[in-house]
């Protein structure tokens, strides 16, 4: 979910409504803002994205010199208009991103019994605190002492009629800031949404809590005690989020990976092309073991570095899915380092992990790409894979980002272990510093994979097989077409589905088989013999002598450039991509806002 607010002196709704919209990649089931005008509390919500809360506010304009606004990802509640935020309780209207946990007991322990209209654990905090106004107490002891009876995750705006020109907020697990501007004042969860408000950002800490006036803004941390924060100032355009000439951000994001690898093993070589920067704060002699944890398709990019980590630097590498990692009560010690992978840096169960690693006293490294973002401030070491903004819900050009920041990562550790010889070191890295031509000669089978796609599109479920690094991008292709063509797909290790997927095969299911580089090719094909004898049709992604040897038991083959199986992940990554989107675009789905999902995922 997405928050932004203003307390200023002249008409806030617009761009409120603007900086709604750099948010929406948080959720966009539906949205709403609450304003004060001249003291009067007065809001319009609507299901939906954003886009239909611009039409309800044709009909109804509201307009107000203090607002709060909102665009959410469901939690408590289906989407809808009365599950929308703003809520409202009396004279008290919030926004809220995070879980409150206690929800329940607070709404049994609320007097006078009032009216609930939705279904949201937000809406009990706005009667809490309306509660406590009608007790008598001031605004601000009011918002103090609601805080101190939520537990769970939370960034809070809110607003009270009759107080026009303050704006109260507090962050407990998710995100929240403050931009400071000259006759008003702004909180937004991040900075992408301020970035066009303010450049002078004031990050609250965990459990800090504020109070704005267009004027000036005061912070207390969890004891109530005024606090300083430090301002960060952004650079210019964190976003360039124009679609140009493409038709969808995904399209773009998937053609721009020539120029983004680039800037990301621009980041981390050094002046003779060797992945040295950046590492530099790393001890590596203290580490013997790794744990990588993160969500989604960061995960699978985590996945595909623990082949090159064990492979190439001799490290045992764990792997783990954020939301798992914490609750299995992991071995740690001080011999290991955590990795955690996000593009946001703002994933809930990721910096959870993250945070849970700290405590334990491990040694922490995030890479992120959004610099500004909570992980990125709170892990010891910040290594940014700096591809740019991702608009996209669907990763794609952050992904091939994660596997060539962490390409050279696995390379400048094999440097201090010596696992591998040093040919076979300068063989990979210049493959690597290859990489944006091949990614581009990839590109070119854009046509033809578009034309495959049209087969796709009628199934009803899609395997994708590989083996070594082809099984996590397997995984990483099933999630990729699940995600945005709603077709039912699964990614599995080529030599499993034999103990049981297997089943599944009907004639005419499309089996894709990523077999590109791969160092079991003569495996994978009696994989593919194994589904194509029971009436399997299967796509081939492979490579010339690959194509030679396999292509008539496929139905189609694409050939994909010579490359060194150390880079070929990043290689068949852009034919999954472009396969998922054709057939996406074929079925005529919202390709870069795909239903329930959000870009960033900030509750457990
Ligand atoms: C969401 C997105 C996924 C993303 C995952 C992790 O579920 O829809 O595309 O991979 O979160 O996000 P992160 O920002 O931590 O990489």
């Amino acid at each position: 979910c997405g928050i932004l607010g203003i307390v200023g002196k002249t008409q806030v709704t617009s761009r409120l409504i603007d900086g709604l919209k750099r948010l929406e990649y948080r959720g966009y089931d539906s949205s709403g803002v609450a304003l004060l005008d001249t003291g009067e509390l007065k809001r319009v919500r609507a299901e939906g994205k954003i886009a239909k809360l611009e039409k309800a506010l044709e009909s109804n304009m509201v307009e107000g010199q203090t607002g709060i606004a909102h665009t959410r990802w469901a939690t408590h509640g289906i989407p809808s208009e009365i599950n929308a935020h703003p809520h409202i309780a009396g004279r008290v209207s919030i926004v809220h991103n995070g879980i409150i946990e206690n929800y329940a007991e607070l709404r049994d322990s609320l007097e006078h019994n009032p009216k609930i209209e939705s279904e949201t654990d937000t809406e009990i905090v706005a009667h809490l605190m309306n509660g406590y106004l009608e007790q008598g107490l001031e605004p601000t002891q009011a918002f103090s002492q609601s805080l101190k009876q939520l537990r769970g995750a939370y960034a809070l705006g809110l607003i009270i009629d009759g107080h026009s020109d303050h704006l109260f907020c507090a962050r407990a697990g998710s995100p929240l800031a403050i931009g400071i501007g000259e006759g008003e004042m702004f909180i937004g969860s991040d900075a992408i949404a301020l970035e066009q408000l303010s450049k002078k950002l004031v990050y609250l800490e965990e459990g800090d809590w504020a109070i704005l006036t267009p004027d000036s803004y005061v912070i207390f941390d969890e004891n109530d005690k005024k606090v300083e924060r430090p301002i960060v100032y952004l650079e210019n355009n964190i976003i360039q989020a124009t679609k140009g000439n493409y038709r969808h951000f995904m399209l773009k994001e998937i053609f721009e990976q020539p120029i983004t690898i680039g800037q990301t093993l621009a980041t981390f070589m050094d002046e003779f092309g060797k992945p040295a920067n950046g590492f530099e704060d790393i001890d590596f002699s203290k580490y013997k073991r790794l744990f990588i944890v993160a969500c989604g398709t960061a995960y699978y990019a985590g996945a595909v570095a623990k082949y090159w980590f064990e492979q190439v630097a001799g490290i045992p590498v764990e792997i783990d899915i954020a939301s798992e990692f914490r609750y299995r009560q992991p071995i740690l010690d001080k011999d290991c380092l955590f990795v955690a992978i996000s593009q946001s840096g703002e994933t809930a169960d990721t910096l959870a992990a993250l945070r849970y690693a700290k405590a334990h006293n491990v040694g922490t490294l995030a890479l992120v790409n959004v610099t500004t973002s909570t992980m990125a401030r709170e892990a010891d070491i910040f290594l940014p894979i700096n591809a740019g903004p991702e608009i996209g819900v669907a990763s794609t050009k952050a992904f091939t980002s994660q596997l060539a920041a962490l390409a050279c990562f696995a390379l400048a550790m094999s440097e201090h272990t010596s696992f591998k010889d040093k040919e076979t070191i300068m063989r990979f890295t210049k493959a690597l510093t290859e990489l944006p031509d091949t990614v581009s000669e990839t590109l070119r089978l854009d046509a033809q994979i578009e034309k495959l796609c049209l087969g796709l599109s009628s199934a009803k479920s899609v395997f994708y097989l590989g083996r070594d690094m082809n099984f996590p991008i397997a995984l990483e292709a099933a999630l990729k077409l699940k995600e945005i063509s709603y077709i039912h797909a699964e990614g599995y290790a080529a030599g499993e589905l034999k103990h049981g997927p297997i089943a599944l095969i009907e004639p005419g299911t499309p089996v894709i088989v990523l077999a590109a580089q791969d160092p079991l090719f003569d495996k994978t094909v009696s994989n593919l013999r194994e589904v194509s004898a029971r009436g399997a049709k299967v796509y081939l992604i492979t490579d010339k002598a690959g194509a030679k040897i396999a292509s008539e038991m496929a139905e189609e083959v694409i050939i994909l450039p010579e490359c060194e199986s150390f880079v070929s992940p990043l290689i068949v990554t852009i034919a999954i991509q472009l396969m998922a989107y054709h057939t996406a675009v074929h079925l005529g789905t919202d390709v870069d806002q795909p239903r329930n999902l959000a870009k960033s995922v900030t509750v457990e």
